[in-house]
């Protein structure tokens, strides 16, 4: 695997040594490729020895993936204006290979609206953008800006590069929650909601599509099993609780994206309730919350959550992240004319370090998206501890 890795003037560059060690541990070592310890280190377009035995165009072709890390603002806004003034930038310009960015710098620099617009252009043009992570800088401050762990950042190119004709999540396990629940008042009647299950049934479709082994758990839906999921079919949120932690244990992912009670009756009547009040109460009691007590495993998986609310979208979807202890959570707008029971759906991702907004598009074609989001930030957050496995690149060999 070729990487042309691009190191910019941060002062996380520091870091760069022990990147480029764990690069090489990962893609090279036992694999016989050479490549990339065996390249020259090069910093300027115009050196006519370097350029004679490898042109600017020809290592632009090279490269398997072009990683920035660290990358500073100058170098993101380079990217953004398509100007080529220096070698890297000319790269980045002249190559078809994917391209990943690892922003280090002082966090009112990172949180300065012209660095977020060249951060959200760069996104729509596909280049991957890793962290940056949140936490005391250089600079003594605290804030988001902080490079990515060399070994997160490994672990993504890994992932971004592996995931070339081979599943993004091939051998890993992903459990889906999908559909509403519905809580019994009586044989005959139950509480319910809108939920039609197409988002939570195409995300895991998408993720079996990236090579997962998938567990979609299902509320009661209209909707045909898709190929390769196992689906375990639930009525109630107590069951769905309970279904969830049977397959959660070894889970690397949990997406929850049932709509589950958050109430059921206090007591199911055994038999039909017959109508004689003119006003009639029922009790609720509280269903457990089986997003938030996922998120609260000793060994949680990487668990993603779904917001769908009628207002304050982004607000409250933050405040659930936080407070459940989410790694993302996918937050939408539900109402009359959008989220339930359609085919399509806008949605913003939104985690610690940052937000993507996806406009509205098919289930499918979200979820795919969402999936891959998921992926990359999975693989980002469990860095060195559970590397991609090597015979990937052994495959590529
Ligand atoms: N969720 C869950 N178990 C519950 C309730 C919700 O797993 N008992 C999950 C949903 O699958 C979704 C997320 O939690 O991923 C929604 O969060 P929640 O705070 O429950 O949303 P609402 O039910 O809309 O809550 P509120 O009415 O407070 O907005």
């Amino acid at each position: 695997m070729n990487i042309v890795l691009g190191i910019t003037g941060g002062i996380a560059a520091y870091k760069a040594p022990d990147l480029v060690r764990r690069l090489r541990e990962e893609f090279v070592t036992g694999t016989s490729l050479q490549a990339v310890s065996g390249r020259p280190i090069r910093s300027n377009l115009w050196d006519k020895e370097a350029e004679a035995a490898m042109s600017h165009i020809e290592l632009a072709r090279w490269a398997d993936i072009v990683l920035i890390a660290p990358a500073t603002a100058e170098v993101m806004a380079r990217i953004v204006s398509g100007g080529a003034p220096d070698l890297l930038t000319t790269i980045c310009l002249a190559t078809e290979a994917p391209i990943a960015l690892a922003p280090a710098m002082n966090h009112v620099m990172w949180s300065n609206p012209a660095t977020q617009a060249n951060r959200a252009v760069l996104e729509e043009r596909g280049i991957h953008i890793l962290g940056p992570g949140i936490g005391s800088q250089a600079c003594g401050e605290e804030g988001a800006g902080r490079m990515l762990e060399p070994d997160a950042i490994a672990a993504t190119v890994f992932s971004l590069t592996g995931g070339k004709g081979e599943g993004l999540l091939e051998g890993r396990k992903v459990v889906v929650t999908a559909g509403p629940t519905r809580e019994a008042i009586d044989p005959v009647r139950y509480i319910t909601n809108r939920s039609s299950g197409k988002m939570g049934y195409a995300l895991a479709s998408a993720a079996a599509a990236q090579g997962a082994q998938v567990i979609l758990i299902s509320g009661p839906v209209n909707l045909a099993e898709p190929a390769g999921v196992e689906v375990v079919k639930v009525e109630s949120a107590e069951e769905m609780f309970t279904a969830t932690h049977d397959a959660v244990d070894d889970a690397d992912i949990f997406v929850a994206a049932a709509a589950v009670a958050d109430y059921r009756p206090a007591e199911v009547v055994e038999q039909k309730i017959k109508k004689c009040e003119e006003v009639m109460t029922l009790q609720l009691a509280r269903c457990p919350d089986i997003l938030a007590s996922v998120a609260a495993l000793e060994r949680a998986p990487f668990t993603v959550g779904f917001a769908a609310e009628t207002e304050n979208v982004i607000d409250y979807a933050r405040g659930k992240l936080m407070k459940k202890k989410l790694d993302m959570i996918v937050a939408n707008r539900v109402g009359r004319d959008c989220g339930f029971d359609r085919d399509d759906n806008a949605a913003t991702v939104l985690w610690a370090g940052g937000e993507q907004s996806y406009p509205t598009s098919s289930k499918t074609d979200l979820a795919r998206q969402l999936i891959e989001l998921t992926a990359k930030h999975f693989y980002a957050s469990r860095g060195s501890e559970t590397q991609p496995r090597l015979t990937i690149i052994a495959n590529k060999d």
